[in-house]
């Protein structure tokens, strides 16, 4: 028998069970709130509401823990690469050499795009921000791949899944070579799936593409550190509009837009520039750190503070170490690096930011690194939705097999009560 929570309202106790997960975890189930009292919980912003129960990643934001399927962030980042932490997230378990062998098979059997979606991709201003052109890319596939919508059967969901795999990074690059006015090419299926990402990115037409592995080995680690984060809000995003049997290319493209503000994965794109301003401002790190604790101005201190982690964010960490190897072995300087440090320092140091638990989080130094490995600022954030694809995939996965309900939450309504309607001449 499980526990139950109760609630008392003008003399009349319900009482609720309590779930408690794994790890510990304990919720409330509200499941018969509304039946039993005519009543709803308000929670903006879902800072204590659970969406669903869900066997994919744990966090604990207190001791600042990241799991994927049990398995340590720390320890994925060191000993798995990008595809097996894919293959691991999306079903469940980490794969034999046969099963990756096949998974990787499978994918590059699928890396081919229809040529017709480079008329759409032409159809881009070369300003366009490339979240905006890949979320539509995105999209767009479901036109070409129609057998992937209504997908409900799990080798049917695992068909779009290594689909999506394959010509996910396919539109990457060629969402970046096009502004960078190189020609649109393919991979190369004799490479491994990060290092072929970095060919598709990287590879110049009139030249050999040069393998550097301290370059692939960073970008794998970076992508694995991405990968998966438990209900955020672009994960979210991606499991309600997969919960009204939307298709997956559509549920991971609404995610792609989720991810793109500034206060979610657009935050790795607005530490660059704000590192940028403040050294074009003689490094003036104590200005900005007065207005990020100043009411009155919106600035906030990006790449700082977390809806869950009241502690360092642990994939943070690992960066802020890879930023500093990449750099080395690169032989780069890069003096954002040492501003962020010094941001780091001060902030921590700050009642402000000790008093609300703010600390470094995911993309305060990713950008640094994705700097030196080449990448613009403006593709930063389309490089965290290349990471955090195969959670997305995940998650929408694990929802549709557990079969949960369409999303779609209530709530209290604040506006006009009944009233007449007024003529035209009268108002
Ligand atoms: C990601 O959810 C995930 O898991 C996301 C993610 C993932 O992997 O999917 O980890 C990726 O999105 C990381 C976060 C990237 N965003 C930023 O770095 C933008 C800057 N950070 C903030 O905007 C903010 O910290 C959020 C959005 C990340 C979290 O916002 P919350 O949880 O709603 O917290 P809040 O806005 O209520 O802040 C609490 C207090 C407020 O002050 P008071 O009203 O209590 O006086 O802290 C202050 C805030 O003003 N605050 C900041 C701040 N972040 C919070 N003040 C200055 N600078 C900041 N960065």
């Amino acid at each position: 028998m499980s526990d139950t929570a109760q609630l008392t309202y003008k003399g009349k106790t319900m009482e609720f069970p309590v779930v408690e997960g794994t790890e510990n975890e304990l919720a409330i189930d509200i499941k018969a709130l509304r039946a039993s009292s005519g009543m709803i919980t308000l929670d903006p912003g879902y800072k204590n509401t659970g969406s669903c129960e869900s066997a994919i990643t744990f966090l604990n934001g207190e001791k600042g823990i990241l799991r994927y399927r049990g398995y340590s962030i720390e320890e994925l980042a060191e000993h798995a690469d990008f595809l097996e932490v894919a293959y691991l997230l999306i079903f469940g378990e980490l794969p034999t050499k046969e099963q990756l062998a096949k998974f990787d098979h499978d994918i590059k059997a699928e890396s081919h795009v229809d040529e017709e979606m480079k008329k759409i991709l032409d159809g881009f201003p070369k300003s366009a921000h490339p979240m905006g052109v890949i979320a539509s890319l995105t999209s767009a596939l479901i036109a070409f791949n129609p057998s992937s919508v209504n997908v409900s059967s799990e080798k049917d969901m695992y068909h779009a899944i290594v689909r999506l795999l394959a010509k996910f990074p396919v539109l990457v690059s060629w969402t970046h070579r096009k502004r960078m006015g190189l020609p649109l090419d393919y991979g190369d299926d004799s490479l491994g799936y990060v290092e072929n990402i970095h060919k598709m990115m990287f590879k110049r037409p009139n030249k050999e593409y040069q393998k550097n592995p301290l370059v692939i080995e960073a970008l794998d680690k970076l992508l694995i550190l991405h990968a998966d984060h438990e209900q955020n809000c672009s994960t979210s995003t991606v499991r309600i509009v997969g919960s009204s049997h939307a298709g997956l290319f559509a549920s991971i493209s609404a995610g792609i837009s989720a991810l793109w503000g500034p206060l979610h994965g657009g935050a790795n794109q607005a530490v660059l520039e704000m590192l940028q301003a403040i050294a074009d401002d003689d490094g003036d790190t104590k200005k900005y750190m007065a207005k990020a604790k100043d009411k009155e101005d919106p600035f906030r201190l990006m790449g700082f503070g977390h809806r869950v982690y009241k502690n360092f964010d642990p994939r943070a960490k690992i960066i802020k170490r890879s930023a500093d190897n990449v750099l080395g072995s690169l032989h780069m300087e890069d003096p954002l690096l040492e501003i962020a440090k010094g941001l780091e320092k001060e902030a921590l140091e700050d009642p402000y930011f000790v008093k609300r638990k703010l600390y470094p989080n995911v993309d305060f130094y990713s950008g640094i690194i994705y700097r030196a490995l080449g990448i613009p600022v403006e593709m930063f954030t389309v490089m965290f939705a290349l990471g955090r694809l195969p959670g997305w995939i995940a998650q929408w996965r694990e929802m549709r097999l557990r079969g949960e309900p369409i999303g779609r939450p209530r709530q209290v309504y604040i506006g006009e009560t009944l009233r007449p309607f007024k003529k035209l001449e009268d108002r």
